[in-house]
């Protein structure tokens, strides 16, 4: 494979955290004493079911949504927060400061960010967009109230409810959503009814197949073991195919969706790139996965709450197992000895006219 970190292609459908020393007390979920007024302000946040899609439940020493509760592992805390603000620099560095890839023109009217998270996406596109109603909707309560008029957040379950509010959508955005939800192409099809002809669906996906322009990479890279053992346990403890992303093509021209494009960039792992703007592309993918590393032994790769067996020998992993893990991928971050890369996709679609 050539050394470019990125190329655009048509996509055919034949293409193919904080405390992990914690007491057993701190394993029985707590209801938040989380001010809701806060989110009151809101005048525009919805609750769909009671007043608990406002609270959170404290576990691990994270806090995690109450809405839904146990549907997604990963925290709604401030350190997720943080995470989720440097991941979005990072999307934005490999689109070149854009925020999507489809061509909806200047003055869109109505676009759409399914699991919105803390809302930055939404927010950025409302201020880009003055043209556009912006809804963000996610399971947490937990964007900002310091927002654009015409963004407005939602709290609701994208794969429970009927979840479109609103119709004619210029663009229904997902970042980082395939890998987690039951059935992307399910929610793609009730997309499709609520884009209105011409208007666009788009997906900016992680996909942690590790890969490497030399033969710098030896096969059991721990990047890549890493990566392995959390796709595993997230597919069998809660059912996410972490490499959705390369069935988004076939699935789409499926739907109907017609002019289906995807591009692929490849983020360097390690300290290895010479050039200045993908070294710093490094750097942010350092700082996010060291915290989603957090993330995951808060819950997932927690072996108080689960079994996990190793993918070498079948063996219970211990405590020290996954920390001792954990740290030589930490100290894979900033190596320069390997040429590795993790690549990023971006998948657009249009719905007929
Ligand atoms: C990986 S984060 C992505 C956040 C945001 N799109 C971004 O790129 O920064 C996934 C988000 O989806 C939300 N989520 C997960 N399952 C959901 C569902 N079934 N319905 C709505 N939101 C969901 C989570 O609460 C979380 O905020």
């Amino acid at each position: 494979m050539d050394d470019s970190s990125d190329f655009i292609e048509p996509a055919s459908a034949h293409d193919d955290d904080s405390s992990l020393h914690v007491h057993d007390a701190d394993f029985h979920a707590v209801t938040s004493d989380y001010d809701p007024t806060l989110h009151e302000r809101n005048e525009s946040l919805v609750g769909s079911v009671t007043s608990s899609v406002n609270e959170h439940i404290y576990e691990n020493g994270r806090r995690y949504h109450k809405y839904k509760s146990g549907r997604y592992p990963i925290p709604n805390d401030d350190k997720e927060a943080s995470r989720e603000t440097v991941r979005n620099a990072l999307f934005q560095e490999l689109l070149g400061g854009r925020l999507h890839l489809s061509p909806i023109g200047d003055a869109p009217h109505n676009i759409m960010d399914i699991g919105t998270g803390f809302g930055d996406w939404a927010i950025d596109m409302a201020d880009r967009y003055p043209s556009a109603r912006v809804v963000g909707l996610d399971l947490s309560p937990i964007q900002s109230v310091w927002i654009p008029p015409n963004v407005e957040f939602v709290v609701d379950d994208v794969e429970d409810n009927a979840w479109i509010h609103g119709s004619d959508y210029d663009l229904v955005h997902l970042r980082m959503m395939a890998v987690i939800l039951k059935s992307p192409a399910t929610v793609a099809a009730t997309a499709f009814q609520h884009i209105k002809p011409g208007g666009w669906i788009e997906f900016h996906e992680v996909y942690p197949r590790i890969g490497c322009h030399d033969d710098t990479m030896p096969d059991d890279y721990v990047v890549g073991r890493f990566y392995r053992l959390v796709a595993r346990e997230l597919q069998r403890q809660h059912g996410w195919d972490l490499y959705a992303a390369e069935h988004l093509p076939a699935q789409l021209e499926q739907i109907g969706f017609v002019n289906i494009q995807r591009k692929v960039c490849h983020v360097p792992i390690g300290y290895w790139p010479k050039d200045p703007h993908r070294m710093q592309h490094a750097f942010l993918f350092e700082e996010t996965l060291a915290e989603f590393i957090a993330a995951m032994l808060a819950k997932p790769l927690n072996t108080r709450v689960h079994d996990i067996a190793s993918l070498e020998t079948g063996e219970i992993l211990t405590a020290q197992d996954i920390d001792a893990l954990c740290a030589e991928v930490q100290a894979a971050l900033c190596a320069r000895n390997v040429h590795a890369y993790i690549p990023f996709h971006f998948v657009w679609a249009q719905k007929p006219i």
